[in-house]
């Protein structure tokens, strides 16, 4: 099939006529198309991957049995949907590559962090529907996060769809692209800081005298419940907080070692300092 705009009703549960190149099928790639094809989204018939590395290439697609070639604009002749994984510096000569497939009822969907979809409607010069996103990579369990914005020449059939896409690795929000680079440097980063922090707490665990196993599984559940938590109550955080605090309790004596640490402020300028890097990478 050529066209890939469906009616928002008739978007199916999965998506068995749209045809897809994933460029760069690399960490977040190869997690987005192991998604995919656990979630039944698309068939491995359906899909068609490239990375750089020929002898990676044939590794990759014995593993997970798709096509994974090389060849990018072979792929991207074959695709109705164009998935845009590779570093945000590499993007301009990939799309150079690829331009003489490119056509208007083809779409592309970049999650190179820091490229703008202008960026990529410039460098294709055809108005062809253009989405960003910054997905993370708990995806690759179904717990991912993404952001998505639109470019300009993008359907709302077309927005549906990647929403479509997208929810079946996780949480999808809409955003405007001017706040993609604080997505990136938020949740796209994300998860290696909380990493940090339920190692941080199954350490504490084993300073106390838990065994370390018992102790990173406490610490991971505790992160898990408490995020369950704050997305399914709808409450302010600082609400589902106090209702652990009991008055001269033992949580205040914690809370209070992480504020005097600078824990919260630690946290906002991680956040703002990978907002900063996000805002460069493009340029290498
Ligand atoms: N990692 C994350 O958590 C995350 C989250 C959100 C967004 N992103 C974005 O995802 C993109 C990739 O990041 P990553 O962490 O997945 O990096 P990565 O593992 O290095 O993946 C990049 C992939 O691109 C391939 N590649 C390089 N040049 C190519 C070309 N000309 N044609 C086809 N494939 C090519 C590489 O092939 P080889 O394997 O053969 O070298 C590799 O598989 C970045 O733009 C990043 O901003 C990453």
């Amino acid at each position: 099939m050529s066209e890939i705009a469906v009616e928002a009703n008739e978007i199916p549960a999965q998506l068995p006529q749209v045809r897809v190149a994933v460029l760069g099928a690399g960490k977040m790639g190869g997690i987005l198309l192991q998604a995919f094809l656990k979630q039944n989204l698309f068939a491995a018939e359906q899909i068609h991957a490239t990375v750089a590395h020929p002898e990676r290439a044939l590794a990759l697609s014995i593993q997970w049995g798709v096509d994974v070639g090389t060849d990018n604009l072979e792929a991207v002749r074959q695709a109705d949907l164009i998935l845009l994984g590779v570093k945000p510096f590499q993007v301009p000569e990939l799309l150079a590559e690829i331009l003489p497939a490119l056509t208007p009822e083809k779409m592309i969907v970049s999650f190179a962090a820091s490229v703008t979809t202008r960026a990529i409607e410039e460098a294709v010069g055809i108005e062809l529907a253009v989405i960003r996103a910054m997905p993370n990579t708990p995806a690759a369990l179904g717990a991912g996060a993404t952001a998505l914005c639109r470019g300009r020449f993008v359907s709302a059939q077309q927005m549906e769809m990647a929403e479509r896409i997208f929810e079946t690795v996780g949480r999808t929000v809409t955003v405007n692209e001017k706040h993609m680079d604080a997505v990136t440097g938020l949740s796209g980063s994300g998860p290696a800081y909380i990493y940090i922090i339920i190692e941080a707490l199954a350490e504490a665990g084993v300073k106390v005298g838990l065994p370390r196993d018992i102790a990173t599984q406490l610490a991971a559940q505790t992160a898990f419940g408490a995020s369950k938590m704050v997305l399914e109550t709808g409450y302010h955080p600082a609400l589902l907080k106090d209702a652990v605090t009991t008055p001269a309790g033992c949580t205040i004596d914690g809370i209070l070692e992480l504020e005097e640490g600078g824990l919260r402020v630690t946290l906002i300028k991680a956040v703002m300092r990978a907002t900063e890097r996000a805002r460069q990478l493009a340029a290498g």
